[in-house]
């Protein structure tokens, strides 16, 4: 079984105190550019893999969602999920062996900052391609690879322009797993690079419908003059893609 480090109390306990856990939606960066490719979701039969604590579950149900289901490899998750969205289905599965029943029929797929977790995700997006309904859409976020490149992640001043900062993009064709400090320390990830998530969605059959690189804008910078470092790098990557009908 892949590593859950959402069910550990240190990391959890931090978790907890993001605005994306406090919020919900309006707390998480990039809902408003992933909300646009998600689109209308009326009548919509919805999983969401990697759920969380069940926002866009809710969202959804909200928009009038036929149905949603939400599966996570988190208890703690589960538990909040389950406690928000009481229209829902949630099941606990490991993303990495997770399979869809021949039954299963979705018109979504959606799945949030998540799936760098996977060493590698060809078997799931075949799941997913099988488990959509012809015309329906997988849309999900990612750490960008350009963020979860570098071996030791961290921006460092530039030697030659000691006032500018520098985010390091090496190792960028090393497509392995990546361990950081983000909550706790030994923070697990998986680095794949742009070719890698668009490669195995083509080869499964999807098309492509959208592609975004998430950054902060000029006008959250204006707010918040400490995210001006966050122009330079794409923290995001938001792909939707459709099972042909
Ligand atoms: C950053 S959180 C995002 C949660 C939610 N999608 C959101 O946007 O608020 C990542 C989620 O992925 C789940 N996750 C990580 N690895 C997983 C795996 N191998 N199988 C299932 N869920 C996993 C975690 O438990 C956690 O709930």
């Amino acid at each position: 079984m892949s590593i859950n480090i959402y069910d550990r109390d240190d990391f959890f306990e931090e978790y907890n105190k993001l605005e994306r856990s406090q919020k919900g939606l309006d707390g998480a960066l990039e809902w408003p550019l992933l909300r646009d490719m998600v689109g209308d979701v009326k009548d919509a039969r919805i999983l969401d893999l990697g759920c969380g604590m069940g926002w866009f579950c809710e969202w959804a149900v909200k928009e009038g969602s036929k149905s949603v289901r939400g599966v996570d490899i988190s208890n703690n998750m589960l538990e909040r999920a389950r406690a928000r969205v009481p229209q829902g289905t949630f099941d606990r599965a490991d993303l990495e062996t997770f399979t869809l029943k021949d039954d299963d029929q979705y018109d979504l797929v959606y799945s949030s900052v998540a799936l760098h977790y996977l060493p590698d995700i060809t078997r799931l997006v075949g799941q997913v391609y099988a488990g959509l309904v012809p015309g329906g859409r997988f849309v999900f976020s990612v750490e960008h690879p350009v963020f979860t490149s570098p071996r030791h992640a961290g921006w460092r001043w530039d030697p030659d322009h000691p006032s500018e900062k520098i985010w390091p993009v090496n190792a960028y064709s090393d497509e392995s797993k990546r361990v950081t400090n983000w909550l706790a320390e030994g923070f697990e990830k998986y680095h794949r690079t742009m070719e890698t998530y668009l490669t195995t969605l083509l080869s499964a059959g999807f098309r492509l419908v959208a592609l975004k690189e998430w950054m902060v804008t000029e006008e959250t910078v204006a707010l918040n003059p400490g995210w001006r470092y966050e122009r330079d790098r794409p923290l995001f990557l938001l792909i939707s893609v459709e099972k042909p009908a």
